[in-house]
């Protein structure tokens, strides 16, 4: 299947939600499907986001403002490195986390979320879907303190609160709000659905009045 332009399709949710298996799932199904699929996360495993995975293993090592900084270091490089070349080439990407990410979880540490929408949204490419995996900050975290130590479990029960409830307010045609406490499968098979629907309706009308996604020349 040949695509006329590229798909973004983000997964989103707090630690625990499952977001991570569910991106490998929904990329494996539209591989299989003979669609042109890349898979990223972030952080990245490039050296900005293997740098904010060293830190994150000390909670608070850094403060607020430097952790945007750093998540927008990783960004761009994603932006550059893989997610821009992929569009080029038509690709569907799945991309585990995106800059909702930083939205949710910096704004959750005071900063604008209006100021960390505007910094990003300045050289990162729009997404066409965005998924929001939604579980109770209690799920999962037994496995995250497992990684972090030294965080007080309720600081980071609290912390966790505040995030879910900002990817809560995220309103718009390109988000998908789910409940992540359902069953996997009928997860994956829910998001597969409406990622395949969006490529027969970008294919039929073409996406936010662009060509149209679909080449029925190959
Ligand atoms: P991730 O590797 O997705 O962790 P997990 O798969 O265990 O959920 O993300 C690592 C942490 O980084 C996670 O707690 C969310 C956080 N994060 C931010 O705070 N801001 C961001 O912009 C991104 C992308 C992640």
């Amino acid at each position: 299947m040949k695509l006329k332009r590229g798909l973004l399709v983000v997964l989103e949710g707090i630690d625990g939600s499952g977001k991570t298996t569910q991106a490998r799932r929904l990329a494996g199904a539209l591989r299989r499907a003979g669609v042109d699929t890349a898979l990223f996360r972030e952080p990245t495993r490039g050296p900005w986001g293997r740098m904010i995975r060293r830190l994150a293993r000390r909670p608070r090592s850094l403060n607020a403002e430097e952790e945007l900084f750093l998540f927008l270091l990783d960004r761009r490089d994603n932006v550059e490195r893989n997610l821009k070349p992929a569009l080029r080439r038509k690709k569907t990407i799945v991309l585990d986390r995106y800059y909702f990410s930083t939205i949710a979880y910096q704004g959750a540490r005071g900063i604008s979320r209006d100021r960390i929408r505007r910094l990003n949204e300045r050289f990162a490419p729009p997404p066409d879907l965005v998924f929001i995996l939604d579980v109770p900050p209690g799920r999962g975290l037994g496995r995250i303190t497992g990684r972090r130590k030294r965080e007080p479990l309720f600081e980071r029960k609290s912390y966790l609160r505040r995030v879910r409830r900002n990817f809560l307010d995220f309103r718009g045609p390109a988000f998908v709000h789910l409940d992540g406490r359902g069953d996997p499968g009928v997860l994956a098979r829910d998001i597969r659905g409406r990622v395949f629907r969006l490529l027969h309706k970008a294919a039929s009308s073409g996406s936010r009045g662009g060509p149209a996604v679909l080449d029925r020349s190959s």
